[in-house]
């Protein structure tokens, strides 16, 4: 395929393998792989990056009381998350570890270069630390002498360590969000990090002496470098960047370094770097004042997501060591649980529909039932088993294109369909034209939950149509032959267009409708959905339901039962 459209750059956050995901962390990845998926079926040459964020105090702590090295203790954490992600049908192109070769020497190189620049100075940490969150907090920023992150205890950290002259950027990065609003949405979040700029930025601590799981400090032995300065760089090491000064990668020992400026000059600076809400404050100051002090280009938007809640809290790892169940309340929260009772597709048009980008939203599975049976079940499934089914009975299966609607073959826009079209055929076709474009919209915006909306309107509208035209009525009579042949192809074209349109949530979903409208499997193309009576015939075979019904009741005393 043509790459015409240029390359597009998204990212997740790098997760700290601590423990297994919950479902609240699958809610950015899905995002960024709906998203990837969208610009890819439009002919983007996409980057989808994610990771897994390995150093630091915790993870130390946590392979300690477990007896094993952290080293060990994360290659198995993350074998998992890669294991989720392919359940999950995440189409990321790298997954970075920040304990691989190509990150480490790379992470020391960037410390290396802002030393150089000036922006690194050496002296004494004093202040509150949050083992947890790996947070430095001063005094003023602690709520109720807890950590304002997370509301846990902090404690006190005094020894030597390098600071990041961040500082000396307020001025930049307050003009940064004056004069490029678009670099950080929603904005509330904006507001919110004007704030605290010009509340006053202090240097941040960007070492550690404490703890040796981390990368070491280039400059001096007894130093590893302070999380955020390392995860944040995963952006532009996991494209190759910086280039590594000559020998470096042999002298290391290095085995998984290749110098591969390509990645960096076609991708970087990234599109949008999707992130939770707590972590903005990372990516929209401390990671564009590294970027400046580097003289790198800065990323072009940085879009914070809301956190799904149960039972009116964050969704946390220790709920998930609970059993996979939140307390009293019928949720499960273990990912693969949920997809191994409901399936893949299910979770992730849950997770894309119900919440609004940038909002907070609650998370309990009987919400999640209830779209899959109302959405999922009544809606997309009814609507491919009932045309399937038709098209089996009344035709065994092969459906024509009619000439009366389509004299001069495909059409590309509402204006062209002829007059001979009766209304509700008309009514079908132009809301299937325009469809592809409302999508387009919502997507520009990430409203994940809009573009869903539109998608279904079609599926709705393609079901009424069936209502409307009442097939089984006209198959009574040969009179109604030309009609019902005309109607059922307009429902499998119908159905064809959803099946390109939902493509980018629900991969395999879109697979299976393609298989039981009989279409190859050839590489699908979003123009495709624009365009209606594409197929000249079709030959369709009803086969397993999409999504099987589910009797919540029932469903939701098992896992009370669990
Ligand atoms: N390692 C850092 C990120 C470094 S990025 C350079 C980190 N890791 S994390 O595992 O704690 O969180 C990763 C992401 O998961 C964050 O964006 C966070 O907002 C998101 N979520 C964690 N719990 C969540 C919910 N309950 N709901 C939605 N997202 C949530 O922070």
């Amino acid at each position: 395929m043509t790459k015409e459209k240029g390359a597009y750059y998204i990212t997740t956050p790098i997760y700290y393998p601590s423990a297994n995901l919950h479902v609240g962390h699958t809610y950015c990845t899905v995002m960024a792989d709906a998203m990837a998926r969208f610009k890819r079926l439009q002919g983007y040459d996409v980057m989808f990056l994610t990771g897994t964020d390995e150093h630091g105090q915790k993870i130390q702590q946590i392979a300690e009381a477990a007896g094993v090295t952290p080293q060990e203790y994360v290659d198995r954490v993350v074998a998992g998350i890669r294991e989720l992600w392919a359940v999950m049908e995440i189409s990321y192109d790298d997954f970075i570890r920040t304990t691989e070769d190509r990150h480490k020497l790379r992470v020391q190189e960037i410390f290396r270069k802002i030393y150089e620049a000036g922006d690194i100075y050496r002296g004494v940490y004093e202040g509150w630390y949050c083992t947890p969150c790996e947070s430095f907090w001063t005094d003023t920023q602690l709520r109720k002498n807890k950590c304002p992150d997370c509301g846990r205890d902090v404690v006190r950290a005094k020894e030597d360590a390098y600071f990041f002259k961040l500082s000396a950027y307020a001025d930049r990065l307050l003009a940064l969000f004056d004069e490029h609003p678009q670099f950080l949405e929603p904005e509330t979040r904006r507001n919110e990090m004007t704030q605290f700029i010009r509340q006053g930025l202090e240097d941040l601590c960007i070492s550690r002496s404490s703890f040796n799981w981390g990368i070491e400090v280039p400059i001096e032995d007894g130093q590893v470098i302070y999380v955020w300065l390392d995860a944040l760089s995963n952006y532009i090491t996991a494209l190759g960047w910086p280039e590594l000064g000559a020998g470096a990668a042999g002298a290391a020992g290095a085995t998984d370094v290749k110098e591969n400026h390509d990645k960096y000059d076609r991708y970087w600076p990234a599109d949008v770097h999707l992130v939770g809400k707590e972590i903005v404050r990372f990516h929209s100051i401390i990671w564009p004042a590294m970027l400046m002090s580097l003289g790198y280009p800065l990323p072009k938007k940085v879009l914070g997501h809301g956190w799904l809640l149960l039972d009116g809290g964050k969704l946390s790892k220790s709920k998930l060591a609970e059993g996979g169940q939140g307390a009293k309340s019928r949720n499960i929260v273990d990912p693969v649980e949920l997809i191994e009772r409901y399936g893949v597709d299910a979770l992730k048009y849950f997770l894309l529909r119900e919440y609004t980008f940038g909002q907070d939203g609650q998370f309990t599975t009987e919400a999640m039932l209830k779209r899959v049976n109302g959405d999922l079940a009544n809606d997309l499934g009814n609507l491919l088993s009932r045309a399937t089914g038709m098209n089996d009975k009344y035709f065994g299966g092969a459906i024509g294109r009619p000439d009366a609607i389509f004299p001069d073959g495909p059409l590309a826009s509402a204006g062209a369909i002829p007059d001979a079209a009766a209304i509700e055929d008309r009514e079908l076709i132009s809301l299937a034209l325009g469809t592809a474009t409302k999508v387009e919209d919502h997507m520009d915006r990430f409203e994940f939950n809009h573009a869903l909306e539109s998608i279904w309107e079609l599926v709705s509208r393609s079901n009424k149509y069936i209502d409307e035209t009442e097939p089984w009525v006209l198959a009574k009579d040969e009179d109604g032959r030309e009609r019902l042949g005309q109607v059922l192809y307009t429902i499998s074209e119908s159905l064809r267009v959803v099946s390109i349109l939902i493509q980018p949530f629900l991969v395999s979903s879109s697979t299976k409708i393609r298989e039981q409208l009989g279409l190859g499997g050839e590489t699908l193309r979003w123009e495709d959905s624009q365009i209606f009576g594409a197929e000249k015939t079709f030959r369709t075979s009803k086969g397993e339901s999409l999504f099987p019904r589910i009797d919540i009741e029932k469903e939701l005393a098992a896992i009370d039962e669990m």
